[in-house]
């Protein structure tokens, strides 16, 4: 499918606060439909800019009586309907169609939320082949609900309560679902959805990431053009290394990338992800061995926050210098910079009014290692802007990032200088945590279960504790175990590992690593806790 038949299929979200709004996005992408999200009440112009096939109106948190309750911009209902465009409101979605359109929305007598029976009343099209008295379970979230549906409108299944439960105006291209299809506790619900959009509105399916990545291809080629150069800082992440390769086989060597070693990695990861980088995706790398730089000026320094800066700062003058370095060298400024931007960021960095969403980039503003020096002007370049995390790993699989570094655990841009409370340089406790660390690690991937872990690590406990090890009394350093399971990071829950292999783990490392007498596991999920242990 070229781009012009793909933008003639494209399914725009209008966002108005749902907590599963993304998850639309998602779910649709998954169909091969090419989706995209934008706030509810965006002007009329960044909707018909974008010439969607179908609207669809998400749910939120608000009430359509509330005082600056969000809606879809004026002009929008005369848009929809002299361009045909397929709309579907999602319960508050559909609240604001029934509204809009002059039909009644009120507060229900009953409320409905949780799990919920509903019925077809009527057959129409929304249901396809469903009968008069077909029932399904739904997953239901809301206070107010539609007491009379504007002129045309009919009732194509009513909750148990007898609530409104999906309406439609065929005719005008209206459709409305007091239920939220996109969830998993509607069984039927991604049905629904697939029939709406390929028999009701006629959408052909055809989006793919192999498609992505030529359009990518194109767009970074014609946006650098056939002179100037671009660098990139990768992490070891899979985000930056996805975006660099992307660069890489639009531009070749005019990309220049840098990692550093700050001395805060993991046991042998500068070898590792170097291999990758160098051997797999041939990718034009400087490593940069800063370990003495960023030691020295960590040393004494306990306030973890002010690690955080530090680590920030001396990042930016190393990064400085590999750019100057680099115009001496080439005779010219590099122009772009490649980041691993991802489209959640995108979205939440403005989300709808009342959506209990804050910014993320102000949530994640403390993981955002350093940033740029303010005077390298460099502009940006986001391949990675409107993919998941799940369609990014897939179109580094296709460009042959190799899939045990796709799934790799997320790293904190800080690395082990947040695992080791205080100051990280005295003794040795870098390289006790980093032993530990690798034997829990190696432990978790030949048990098989590393990809059912969000994140597992060590963490040095700068606490000397009693042991007798070989009939002698020890004092010596306790190690914490920390696994947990989560969808994005912002809650997680403690992983529950056997007790066989607990017991094995804890020996190991007691024998394995000097300096160590004690071995403890973290139950704490998040919240109360972060993750990190600083
Ligand atoms: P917390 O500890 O806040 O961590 O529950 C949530 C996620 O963010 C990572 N993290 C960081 N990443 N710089 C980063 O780049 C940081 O300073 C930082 N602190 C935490 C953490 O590993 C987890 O994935």
């Amino acid at each position: 499918m070229d781009s012009q038949e793909l933008k003639s299929n494209l399914v725009l979200i209008l966002d108005f606060g749902s907590q599963y709004t993304h998850l639309i996005t998602r779910r649709i992408r998954a169909l091969n439909v090419f989706s995209l999200c934008i706030n509810g009440t965006s002007s009329l112009k960044s909707i018909t800019d974008l010439s969607p096939r179908v609207i669809i109106l998400s749910g939120g948190p608000h009430s359509v009586h509330a005082p600056n309750a969000p809606c879809f911009a004026p002009g929008f209902i005369e848009y929809v309907e002299s361009n045909k465009v397929h709309v579907l409101g999602i319960c508050y979605g559909l609240q604001l169609i029934v509204q809009q359109l002059g039909g009644v929305v009120r507060v229900g007598d009953k409320q409905e939320y949780g799990r919920m029976e509903i019925e077809v009343e009527k057959v129409g099209r929304l249901f396809g082949n469903k009968k008069e008295g077909d029932r399904q379970s739904v997953w239901m979230s809301h206070g107010d609900e539609a007491v009379k549906l504007p002129v045309g409108f009919e009732v194509v299944a009513k909750s148990k309560q007898g609530a409104v439960a999906a309406v439609e105006n065929v005719e005008r291209r209206f459709y409305g679902l007091q239920y939220h299809p996109e969830v998993t506790h509607s069984p039927e619900g991604m049905d629904t959805l697939k029939y709406f959009l390929f028999d009701v509105c006629g959408v052909t399916a055809g989006w793919k990431m192999e498609d992505v990545l030529d359009e990518e291809l194109k767009i970074i080629k014609d946006t650098v053009g056939s002179e100037d150069h671009v660098i990139c800082a990768l992490s070891g992440g899979v985000d930056s290394t996805v975006a660099a390769t992307l660069v890489h086989k639009a531009i070749g060597d005019r990309l220049h990338c840098v990692f550093v070693d700050n001395g805060l990695l993991r046991w042998k990861e500068r070898e590792r992800v170097m291999e990758t980088f160098e051997r797999d995706l041939h990718l034009p790398i400087t490593c940069i061995d800063a370990t003495e730089q960023f030691l020295s000026k960590l040393k004494g320094v306990t306030e973890p926050e002010k690690k955080r800066k530090i680590i920030g700062s001396e990042f930016i003058s190393i990064f400085d210098a590999f750019a100057h370095d680099l115009e001496q060298k080439l005779g010219k400024k590099p122009v772009y910079l490649v980041q691993g931007t991802l489209y959640p960021d995108v979205i939440e960095s403005c989300p709808p009014p009342g959506s209990g969403r804050t910014h993320s980039h102000t949530i994640k503003s403390h993981h955002n290692v350093g940033g740029l020096p303010k005077d390298m002007k460099l502009k940006l370049i986001e391949p990675l802007k409107l993919l998941f995390k799940d369609e990014v790993r897939e179109l580094g699989k296709i460009m042959g990032v190799p899939q045990a570094f796709l799934k790799r655990h997320p790293f904190p841009g800080p690395g082990l200088a947040v695992r080791v409370p205080g100051d990280v340089t005295l003794e040795n406790r870098l390289d006790i945590l980093r032993r530990a660390d690798e034997i829990f690690i190696q432990a978790i991937r030949e048990a098989g279960i590393y990809d059912s872990i969000w994140q597992a690590f060590a963490v040095f406990m700068p606490v000397l504790t009693v042991g007798v090890q070989g009939d002698q009394r020890t004092h010596r350093y306790a190690i914490t175990l920390r696994a947990v399971t989560s969808q994005d990071g912002m809650t997680a829950d403690w992983y529950y590992f056997d007790h066989k292999f607990l017991i094995e783990l804890s020996t190991r490392i007691c024998n394995e690593v000097p300096g160590v007498n004690r071995v403890l596991l973290d139950i704490t999920s998040k919240p109360p806790s972060t993750i990190e242990w600083e």
